[in-house]
């Protein structure tokens, strides 16, 4: 899958706008997150912790989420934001919620502290995802 330039530019934007909002007074990683749709269409997200440590939600994951409430069903791209300086990676449990939505193809963009970002695909992250046979 191709994205053009300024498409990415407003997916990583979003993601670290997002971020700007997490909520993470355990853990202290903030984390954004931006969906884009099938349509071109941005949702975001940032993660959302809870003193009941195991309730925590990943900002991938609520941005999916406001992605799907809004009417949304296919998503072709994710962008994750963090303040880390090592470029992160989406956990396991939100690449197998993106590959509910998303082809193999679609695309993970990771964004470190620095701005620096880096472009894969799902399925190399998540080559062989559970699925129940609906599409
Ligand atoms: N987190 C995310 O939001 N996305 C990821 O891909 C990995 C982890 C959050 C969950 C928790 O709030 C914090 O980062 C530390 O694990």
């Amino acid at each position: 899958m191709r994205i053009d330039d300024a498409k990415l530019k407003a997916l990583i934007s979003g993601a670290k706008k997002a971020g700007l909002n997490a909520y993470a007074p355990y853990s202290s990683y903030e984390v954004g997150a931006a969906v884009m749709t099938d349509e071109g269409k941005i949702y975001l997200g940032c993660n959302v912790e809870n003193a009941s440590f195991g309730l925590s939600v990943c900002a991938e994951r609520v941005a999916i989420q406001n992605a799907i409430s809004n009417g949304e069903r296919r998503i072709t791209a994710v962008a994750v934001a963090t303040r880390d300086k090592d470029m992160p990676k989406p956990c396991g449990a939100c690449l197998q919620v993106i590959a509910e939505f998303a082809d193999e193809s679609a695309l993970i963009v990771t964004i470190s502290e620095n701005g620096a970002y880096d472009v894969r695909t799902l399925a190399d992250y998540l080559p062989r995802p559970f699925k129940l046979g609906v599409d």
